[in-house]
C-alpha cells in the first residue's frame, strides 16, 4: 500500500558525504506521491547544490533561519506546521548534537525543535565518529524522545574505512517514513466518517448551508487509513481533494447524508459524525426562482432526520463517535447531546468566528462514559491522530470487556 501518497514530507539534509544521495531520495519519495520540501544546512550545499534539489522536489530549497523570502513564503514555523513527518538523511553527528541540545540556530534545527509531526533520522558518519560515546550518547537520547533512528550501514567510507557510519539504503529510509504512517491501530476495521456542510435548497437558486470545510473530517479519514482502516468518506459540498484510498460518497443534503449512511452504518464498525448536517431545511423547495417581494421574507424550516441518533440507535450499531459544535457550555451540551443520542463517545468543540470552521487547527474536548481528554490547539490533522488512538484504545478496552465478561 502507498502510505506516502499526498503526504508532506520535509527532508532535512546535512553536511555529510552522503548529501549527494538526497537527490535519490528526494526522487524516491516523490514516486511514491508524496510532496517533497528540501531544507539543507549551510554545510550540506557544499556536498550537492539546492539547484539540484529544487529541480527534484519541485520546490524551492530552504536554507536561512532568516531568509527573508523564505520567511515571506514559508518560514521555519510554517515549514514544521506544513510537514506531516520530518526525514533528516544524511544526519551528521553535529546536527544530531545540535538537534540532542534543542538547538535552534540553523533552520533546520529550528524547523525540528518546533514541529509536532513524527521524525526519522538517518545518520551518516566516519565510523569512529559514530561509535563515540557523545554520538551514542545524543542518539539514545534522541531515540528516547521518539525520534525514529534509521542505519547506519556497515560498510566501506568514504574516508576509506570501513565499519558501521554509512548513510542507510534510501529505499530503507522510504520504507521507514512510510511505517510512520502505519499504526495498524485500526487494521481490518471498516470506518465511515461523515465530513463537510450540507445544502438544504430553497429553490433552485438559493439554499441554506453552514461554514463548515470539510477539513476535520477529511483528516479523520486520513488517520484512519494510516491506522490500517478501511474507510468510507460521506462528503457534503467541499473542496478538497479526496485522501489517497479513501472510498469518498458526495452528497448535498442531509436527506441524502441520511440515506447514504444509513445504507452503510450496519456493516460498519466505527461511524464518525465529524459532518456539520443541517439540523433544518425549508419546508418547501420552491420549484422556481422566488421573486423578490414585501421586505420581509417569511421561510418555515422543518426539522432534519438526525443521523447520528439513528445510526446509534441501529440493532448492530457501530462503535457511534459524535461531534459537538458549541458556542456556550460546551462540556455541559456535549455530555447532554452524548447521553440523548446514545452515543458511544462525542468530540466538542468550540466554534465561532475565530475557532472550528473552515480552520486548519482545532481544540477538542473527547467524552465517554467514564472518560475525558482535553487536547490542546493543534493541526486537525495531528488532531485526528490523536482521536484515533484515543477510539482504538475504546474499542479494544471494549473487547477486552466483552472478552472477558
Ligand atoms: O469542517 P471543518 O471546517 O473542518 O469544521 C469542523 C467542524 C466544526 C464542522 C467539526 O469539528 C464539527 O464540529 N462537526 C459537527 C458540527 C455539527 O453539526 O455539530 P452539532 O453539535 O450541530 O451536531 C451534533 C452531531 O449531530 C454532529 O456529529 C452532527 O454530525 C450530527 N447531526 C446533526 C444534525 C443531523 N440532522 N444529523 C446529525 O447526525
Amino acid at each position: 500500500m502507498n502510505t506516502l501518497q499526498g503526504k508532506n514530507i520535509l527532508l532535512g539534509i546535512t553536511g555529510s558525504i552522503a548529501a549527494y544521495k538526497g537527490a535519490d531520495l528526494t526522487r524516491r519519495l516523490r514516486e511514491q506521491g508524496a510532496n517533497v520540501r528540501v531544507v539543507m544546512t549551510r554545510s550540506a550545499t557544499g556536498f550537492i547544490t539546492p539547484l539540484t534539489l529544487q529541480a527534484l522536489s519541485g520546490q524551492p530549497v530552504h536554507t536561512e533561519l532568516m531568509d527573508l523570502d523564505a520567511e515571506a513564503a514559508m518560514g521555519h514555523i510554517e515549514l514544521s506546521r506544513w510537514a506531516d513527518a520530518i526525514a533528516i538523511a544524511p544526519a551528521s553527528a553535529d546536527f544530531i548534537a545540535r538537534q540532542t541540545a534543542g538547538r535552534a540556530d540553523d533552520l533546520l534545527t529550528a524547523i525540528c525543535l518546533a514541529c509536532q509531526s513524527r521524525i526519522v533520522v538517518a545518520p551518516a558518519m566516519n565510523q569512529h565518529m559514530w561509535a563515540n560515546p557523545a554520538t551514542q550518547d545524543n542518539v539514545s537520547v534522541l531515540k528516547d524522545r521518539g525520534i525514529q533512528i534509521v542505519g547506519p550501514d556497515q560498510g566501506s567510507q568514504a574516508c576509506g574505512d570501513t565499519g558501521p557510519g554509512r548513510m542507510a539504503d534510501p529505499d530503507r529510509i522510504v520504507v521507514s517514513i512510510g511505517q510512520l504512517f502505519e499504526s495498524g491501530l485500526l487494521s481490518g476495521k471498516q470506518i465511515l466518517v461523515s465530513a463537510g456542510p450540507t445544502r438544504e435548497p430553497l429553490d433552485p437558486v438559493r439554499y441554506i448551508s453552514n461554514r463548515s470545510s470539510g477539513k476535520m473530517g477529511f483528516a479523520i479519514a486520513e488517520a484512519a487509513i494510516e491506522a490500517g482502516a478501511a474507510v468510507t468518506l460521506v462528503t457534503g459540498p467541499v473542496h478538497l481533494e479526496t485522501p489517497a484510498r479513501v472510498d469518498r460518497i458526495r452528497v448535498e443534503t442531509a436527506s441524502q447524508m441520511y440515506k447514504v449512511v444509513l445504507d452503510k452504518a450496519a456493516s460498519c464498525d466505527i461511524f464518525i459524525s465529524a459532518a456539520a448536517v443541517a439540523d433544518y431545511r425549508p419546508g418547501l423547495n420552491a420549484v422556481s426562482k422566488i421573486k423578490k417581494g414585501p421586505d420581509e421574507l417569511q421561510i418555515k424550516l422543518v426539522r432534519t432526520n438526525d443521523i447520528l441518533s439513528a445510526v446509534a440507535t441501529l440493532a448492530s450499531a457501530p462503535f457511534t463517535v459524535g461531534f459537538a459544535a458549541e458556542t456556550d457550555n460546551l462540556l455541559d451540551y456535549a455530555r447532554g447531546k452524548m447521553q440523548r443520542k446514545n452515543l458511544d463517545m462525542i468530540v466538542a468543540n468550540q466554534v465561532g468566528p475565530s475557532a472550528g470552521f473552515d480552520r486548519d487547527d482545532n481544540e477538542l474536548d473527547i467524552l465517554w462514559s467514564n472518560g475525558h481528554v482535553h487536547i490542546n490547539k493543534n493541526s486537525k490533522k495531528s488532531l485526528a491522530r490523536d482521536l484515533v488512538k484515543i477510539i482504538s484504545g475504546r474499542i479494544h478496552a471494549d473487547d477486552t470487556t466483552e472478552n472477558t465478561g
